[in-house]
């Protein structure tokens, strides 16, 4: 009998895997020896899909052929180590099986029935994570997101159940105040969307002013929860950040967490990125108070380098999550009613939902604490090296962060300040295809370049490359 068109014949098959396994191996050898960045032109990437109208059938081999091209071709390296970016890793290789493992299983995570050995590993992990950050593992509940966006979702919808147990059922209608959550100035703006889903509006996240070292400032936080409960407002969650997007700030979770438990708060920590720094011991110091946090978004798709996404959400009440996903149904399995398991499609925002923590366990197991200890150890050291060789070359360092991210200006060029030099610099650093860097504002005021080491594979020859690129960019401006 014929194999069905979905399910390729064995020989085509092993031919396919060959071919997957051969172009995954290449990209992870020999990307470093390509360009970091595309070329940026819409018309030439719809030119190349346009042979597709799906009418006429091709062949295995082919399709994959194109999209292994077409990737090289076209895409922002993320995993290069000369990509200076937004926290995108460049992905372990045990994540790489882990995910692929996890597309042909294809484990469904709504009901424990279903996947047993996939919902505990998450759930063991999570309690190891949390342990990490000071939790007690007999009280640490959590489960896995798309990112870390849905990861501050989640804790601003169990902020609100925690505080409003009525929200649950009447919605915010039924409340009698508006709630307000607080931020800094330096915040990750997925809680504003965050806001947004929760029906808060963005009106009703109040951004608290950052000190001149970009943490918030927790006199402020506490002067602007006066003034708004004077005014009629609900407060019900701080949301502090560990490792800011732009520069990598730590607020001072200690100060914060005084306030938020002296106003009775839900203390949320956006330790998306920074959180990492929790499996170095000799960084674990930065995160002092996260262990006060009701809840802590983690990323592992960020400096853990596990393929995207996974997204972590951490908490010290073990029942917060069933209260504010739980919900009747009759259609979904019931073998494991007797069982004391966690059913995440009750727990979480999705329902149907890809195994995220696989890709992980693989990961941890593999490298073990002390593996990915050593990563973290180089990245820092490379953001160390790379803030002294942009000082020795011209360029001025704003931020201080012990993570491995710079913000700078530079200081040889009468415009090098300015918003609009600052983005021709990273423009033509980007062209040369030598790195990609990018603009931003801290505290959405001062225009600066960012840089941020987010490959465990970046070394000192890459740091090299990418002062050569700003030179260049620089020489050229002149
Ligand atoms: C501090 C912080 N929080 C949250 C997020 C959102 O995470 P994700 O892109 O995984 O949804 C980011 C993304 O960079 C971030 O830097």
């Amino acid at each position: 009998m014929a194999a069905p068109p979905l399910m390729l014949d064995a020989e085509t098959r092993a031919g396919l895997w060959r071919q997957l396994v051969s172009a995954i191996e290449t990209y992870a050898t020999k990307l470093e020896t390509s360009r970091v960045t595309p070329p940026l032109d819409p018309g030439e990437v719809r030119a190349m899909l346009s042979r597709f109208d799906f009418s006429t059938p091709v062949e295995a081999s082919e399709a994959l052929g194109f999209l292994v091209e077409g990737l090289w071709k076209f895409q922002t390296h993320t995993p290069h180590p000369r990509y200076y970016g937004l926290f995108n890793p460049a992905p372990t290789t045990m994540g790489i099986a882990g995910d692929a493992l996890v597309a042909a299983f294809n484990p469904q995570l709504a009901a424990w029935s279903h996947s047993p050995l996939a919902i505990e590993i998450e759930q063991h992990l999570l309690r190891a994570f949390g342990a990490r950050f000071g939790y007690d593992p007999a009280h640490t509940d959590g489960t896995f997101a798309s990112g870390g966006m849905e990861a501050n979702h989640t804790a601003a919808l169990t902020a609100l159940v925690e505080t409003f147990p009525e929200f649950s059922c009447r919605g915010l209608r039924a409340l009698a105040a508006q709630p307000v959550l607080y931020v800094s100035a330096e915040a990750h703006h997925s809680l504003l969307k965050a806001a947004r889903l929760c029906g808060l509006g963005t009106d009703a996240v109040h951004e608290i002013p950052v000190a001149p070292n970009l943490r918030m400032n927790p006199e402020a936080l506490a002067s602007r929860i006066a003034q708004d409960r004077a005014q009629g407002f609900a407060p019900f969650l701080v949301a502090a950040t560990a490792g800011s997007t732009s520069a990598g700030a730590i607020d001072p979770l200690p100060a914060i967490a005084d306030v938020a438990a002296r106003e009775k708060l839900w203390l949320h920590v956006d330790a998306a990125w920074g959180g990492a720094a929790a499996l170095v011991p000799e960084l674990r110091p930065l995160l002092d108070g996260i262990e006060r946090a009701d809840s802590i978004t983690f990323d592992a798709h960020k400096w853990l380098s596990v393929p995207m996404g996974a997204g972590i959400y951490l908490t010290r009440h073990p029942d917060i999550l069933d209260r504010t996903f739980r919900t009747a149904v009759t259609y979904m399995p019931r073998e494991a009613a007797e069982l004391d398991v966690v059913n995440p499609f009750q727990h979480s925002i999705q329902w149907s939902r890809r195994a995220i923590g696989l890709k992980v366990f693989l990961s941890l197991a593999v490298a073990g604490w002390e593996g990915y200890a050593a990563a973290i150890r180089h990245m820092v050291a490379m953001g160390a090296l790379l803030r002294e060789q942009l000082e020795a070359s011209g360029w001025q360092v704003l931020n201080e962060t012990p993570l491995p991210l710079c913000c700078f200006v530079d200081v040889r060029h009468a415009e090098g300040r300015s918003a609009a030099y600052l983005h021709a610099v990273a423009m033509k650093v980007v062209g040369s295809g030598n790195a990609w860097i990018s603009t931003t504002r801290l505290a959405n005021s001062v225009p600066v370049l960012r840089a941020c080491i987010t490959n465990y594979r970046t070394s000192p020859d890459d740091i090299a490359a990418l002062i050569g690129a700003l030179e260049d960019a620089r020489r050229q401006l002149r």
